[in-house]
């Protein structure tokens, strides 16, 4: 991936140039009068033209289980369906920016706003000519990133950094919000082709998907998130023959990249809208065709990837919420509601989820950490992970805190160096706290393991009657400080400091097949939520949600319920009212928060409960059995866009499907009322 266009710009946008000035105004203004003669190239903008003429980034992905084929023929059901999803602009508050400051011989010390310090690091030492051990970078905090600084911030840093080496002066490269909105890439937006396969009862038996995937003009994370959608399009169900067929379609927009859920939210999308297709043609309560199908016991407990789930808790977590909801009386008061009222319509729908943790290239699952004691008692923290607003800096301090059983305050979180942890993943895949909370672990344990020793000697005791609590260290009765025992240590001419490292175990892919054991486990999470909408404007207002989160045995409930409401509001934006939209000749024209509408606070559910899945510790031995947060509610927003749709279905009594797209913007949703009115020869009742 060139860092500046080449002699072809890919895209309206695509960067070509760039200017280093004493002052902002000045390098804009000379920016502007770099004359570019263009010769119009016939672009491919869209995913279907992309299909049309095989024009991908990438070898098309086939992800295959049984023959869905002949499935399908046998099937006594047979359906066919399209929809797609948008993308989407991550709108982080602060935008991409790098710092770039020359050092003495071939030095560079980039302070980056970046997940992926070390991928960063890669790149500045790549266009430079230097070695990785030239190149520093550094951060202390993001203003939010959501996937948009996984891999789009090595091409800030790497301008930046050419500036620094040809002016020998440090740069700073800070791209405006239409800017950043124009050339940073986004969320992919997908296109579904399928068949079902089912019985009379609504089970599957058989699907076969197409799933078209806008890469933009370079493949960038591209094949990873179709990896994701692909390994999601089944979310809690059992699908006996499977046929998923991936296309990273190449286009001539801006290259997309990772985005909270990371293809998970579009493969879930798409199956959702086959099991209400399924439930409406059979006429069938959706919920009813959704128990039908999910993950069970023997061969019903493996995905098509081929992984077994094992740790299967979706029916308990849903029998849960309806008992505390009471779905039935809920169910019955939108009812009621929709007889009362002919304009405003309400829809009501459940979204189950399962979500894959571990990045899905096990490479990635690896974490390191370092850890120092001072002989005052503190202690200074360091790990390979990055914070962006998700508390994992608390969460990973918290850690060490507990191991050593000291204040939290006492521990210096330090900002993340590629020169004190190396070799890092980016903060993503909502395995920082996993993986880096393990590895500080390992870390802290050791320096533990050696003050222990040094205090069994002290007391004169064996090692298994030391312990840590309260700021101290006990023997029996006897006690020192825990700072009285780190100087005690550094006396005795032991070490302080340690690394720590930790890689995810168990874990497998084989990315010919596609097939292994990609995640470490599977988060659940079930969310019932209630929309209005207004059947002559086609605005909505999300009356209430209901939302039930496994977060395992929760490092911090506080940090986990803050993801929980900010990833669904995310999600909701993404289903509902977040747009992007290109002009015919390919020019991003929602480039700015005037023309692309973000969920503002009013916009929150009006009655909103959150709430943590008590008593369940995760499964497998991960950081005091906690479970990753980061991304997994923001799926639990497509209930909104599946309760829109439920109340659409309703203006013809649930007789038909509804055709709508997300984002289930106003336009598009008093057109999927014109034509579900139409498809009922419109004669549709408003009762
Ligand atoms: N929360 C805030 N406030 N800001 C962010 O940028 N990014 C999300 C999620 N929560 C994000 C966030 C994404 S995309 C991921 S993958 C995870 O945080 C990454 O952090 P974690 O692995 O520590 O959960
Ligand atoms: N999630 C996020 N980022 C990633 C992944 C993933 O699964 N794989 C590679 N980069
Ligand atoms: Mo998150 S999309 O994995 O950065």
């Amino acid at each position: 991936e060139p860092v500046l266009a080449d002699s072809v710009v890919e895209y309206i946008g695509h960067p070509l140039a760039a200017v280093a000035a004493e002052t902002m105004d000045i390098a804009r203004s000379a920016a502007a009068r770099i004359e570019v003669d263009y010769e119009v190239l016939e672009p491919i903008l869209t995913i279907e033209e992309a299909l049309e003429h095989e024009y991908y980034v990438a070898d098309p992905m086939i992800m295959r289980r049984g023959d869905a084929a002949s499935a399908l023929n046998t099937a006594p059901h047979r359906l066919a369906g399209e929809v797609s999803c948008g993308g989407q602009d991550h709108f982080y508050l602060e935008g991409h920016i790098a710092l770039a400051v020359p050092g003495e011989d071939q030095d560079m010390i980039v302070y980056s706003s970046t997940q992926h310090p070390t991928e960063v690091q890669h790149r500045v030492g790549h266009v430079l000519g230097v070695p990785s051990n030239a190149v520093t970078i550094e951060l202390r905090r993001m203003g939010g990133a959501f996937g948009g600084k996984e891999s789009q911030s090595t091409i800030i840093a790497a301008i930046a950094a050419v500036l620094a080496r040809v002016s020998a002066k440090p740069v700073k490269l800070r791209l405006t919000r239409d800017d950043d909105m124009t050339v940073t890439g986004k969320r992919h937006d997908f296109l579904f082709r399928y068949e079902v396969g089912f019985d009379g009862n609504g089970t599957i038996q058989a699907v076969d998907m197409l799933l078209g995937a806008r890469a933009g003009n370079v493949a960038d994370l591209t094949t990873s998130v179709l990896t994701r959608s692909l390994c999601h399009a089944d979310n809690c169900y059992y699908i006996p023959n499977a046929l998923f067929r991936g296309y990273p379609c190449k286009t001539n927009t801006v290259s997309n990249t990772a985005f909270r859920g990371f293809g998970g939210p579009q493969g879930m999308i798409a199956i959702e809208e086959i099991i209400e297709h399924i439930a409406r043609h059979l006429g069938l309560d959706v919920d009813t065709v959704r128990r039908r199908n999910y993950y069970g016991s023997g061969e019903r407990d493996t995905t098509h990837y081929g992984m077994r789930v094992t740790d299967n808790i979706i029916t308990d977590i849903i029998d849960q919420l309806e008992r505390e909801v009471d779905i039935t009386l809920w169910r019955a008061t939108v009812d009621a509601w929709n007889r009362d009222n002919p304009v405003v319509k309400k829809g009501l729908a459940m979204m189950p989820i399962k979500f894959g943790i571990s990045f899905n290239a096990p490479s990635l699952n690896q974490a390191g950490a370092l850890v120092h004691v001072y002989t005052d008692g503190s202690v200074h923290l360091n790990h390979g992970g990055t914070e962006m607003g998700q508390g994992l800096y608390t969460k990973v301090a918290q850690v060490v805190a507990e191991t050593f059983q000291i204040d939290i305050d006492t521990i210096k979180i330090s900002a993340t160096t590629t020169a004190k942890v190396p070799n890092t993943s980016a903060t993503a895949a909502s395995s920082g706290s996993d993986l880096n909370g393990m590895a500080a672990f390992n870390a802290a344990s050791t320096i533990k393991d050696r003050m222990t020793e040094v205090a069994a000697q002290h007391f004169d005791v064996g090692v298994d009657e030391i312990h840590f609590a309260d700021n101290r260290v006990y023997a029996g009765n006897q006690s020192v400080s825990f700072c009285e025992l780190a100087e005690l240590t550094w006396r005795n001419r032991v070490s302080l400091s340690a690394t720590g490292f930790y890689r995810t175990p168990d874990i497998h892919w084989d990315v010919a097949t596609l097939k292994g054991r990609p995640f470490y486990y599977f988060s659940y999470g079930v969310c019932v939520s209630e929309v209005a909408i207004d059947t002559l404007t086609g605005e909505t207002k999300v009356t209430r949600s209901d939302i039930l989160q496994d977060c395992g045995s929760s490092l911090n409930p506080t940090i986990d319920l803050g993801q929980i409401e900010g990833a669904f509001i995310q999600g909701m934006g993404w289903v509902t009212m977040e747009e992007l939209c290109w002009n015919d000749a390919g020019r991003l024209m929602t480039h700015g928060p005037s023309t692309y509408k973000i969920p503002g606070s009013r916009d929150v559910p009006t009655i909103f409960n959150v709430h943590i899945l008590k008593d369940a510790p995760n499964r497998e031995p991960t950081i005091f059995r906690s479970k990753a947060i980061g991304e997994p509610p923001l799926m639990l927003a497509i209930s909104i866009w599946l309760a829109i749709r439920d109340a659409v279905a309703h203006l013809t009594d649930y007789r038909h499907h509804v055709q709508l797209n997300s984002p289930a913007t106003p336009e598009r949703i008093l057109t999927a009322i014109e034509d579900i009115r139409a498809r009922d020869g419109g004669t549709a009742t408003t009762k």
